[in-house]
């Protein structure tokens, strides 16, 4: 697929270590601006579920915190960008999160004539991130993510949005586990920072305000991106 220059759908990267809220705010993106989120952990959990041969090979690597191989990662989002829903534009979500894979996202968009509108980086405190993960659930009826004390579900326990009762922990959502992911972050994901700092696409958010306030944030970023 090439797309004519002046109805190009829009690429946003958002970037940011693990409980930054990229999730909660791709889907609040999503909804305001119609594009669609494509999470590659989401992808990669429904793959471990299927138990697919990329699934068998991801979930040991997600269960210690670590990376998943980019090879697995560019071709199950490689995939999932070609499906018809994404001619609207994407959000992505936990991609790219190596050097490697930002490179080949390059080569994607290139061979389609897309380009990214924008990566935002999320600023918070490695502080703030193990209370934000610990107190994180997460519907099971339609994906809405909820926590403990800064978002929490109705006051009988069901999902505001769907009303399913069934919220979720993840299994790598353990403090240990936690502490693994940000290592994995600040050694091969942080530079990304520059490499989208120097590619001139880059601007960052001060991702440990209240959600609502990151939103707003977010949504004057992205508006005066989509044009
Ligand atoms: P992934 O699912 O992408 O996890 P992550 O990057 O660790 O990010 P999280 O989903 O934990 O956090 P988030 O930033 O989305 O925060 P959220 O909005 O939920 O990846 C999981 C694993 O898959 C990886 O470890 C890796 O193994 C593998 N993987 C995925 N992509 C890969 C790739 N490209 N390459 C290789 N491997 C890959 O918010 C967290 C909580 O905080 C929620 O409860 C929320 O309600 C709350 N919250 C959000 N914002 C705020 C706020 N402003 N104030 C207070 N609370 C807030």
């Amino acid at each position: 697929m090439t797309v004519d220059v002046m109805t190009r759908p829009a690429v946003l990267i958002l970037l940011g270590p693990p409980g930054a809220g990229k999730g909660t705010q791709a889907r609040m993106l999503q909804e305001k601006f119609g594009l669609v989120q494509l999470s590659t952990g989401d992808l990669l959990r429904a793959a471990v579920k299927a138990g697919t041969p990329a699934g068998k090979q991801a979930k040991a690597v997600m269960d210690a915190g670590g990376l998943v191989s980019d090879e697995i990662v560019i071709a199950i989002l490689n995939d999932r960008m070609s499906e018809e829903d994404c001619r609207n534009g994407v959000i992505l979500d936990g991609f790219p999160r190596t050097t490697v894979q930002a490179k080949a996202l390059d080569d994607m968009l290139r061979s389609t004539g897309q380009r990214i509108n924008a990566a935002i980086s999320l600023r918070v405190d490695d502080g703030a991130m193990v209370e934000r993960i610990s107190g994180r659930s997460t519907c099971a009826g339609c994906g809405e993510g909820y926590h403990d004390t800064f978002k929490p579900p109705l006051a009988d326990g069901s999902c505001a949005k769907c009303g399913s009762t069934e919220l979720t922990r993840r299994a790598d959502d353990r403090a240990e586990t936690v502490a693994s992911r940000l290592e994995a972050y600040h050694a091969q994901t942080a530079p990304l920072i520059a490499y989208y700092d120097a590619a001139g696409v880059l601007t960052s958010v001060d991702a440990m305000a209240a959600i609502d306030k990151v939103a707003g944030d977010m949504a004057r970023v992205v508006g005066s991106v989509m044009s």
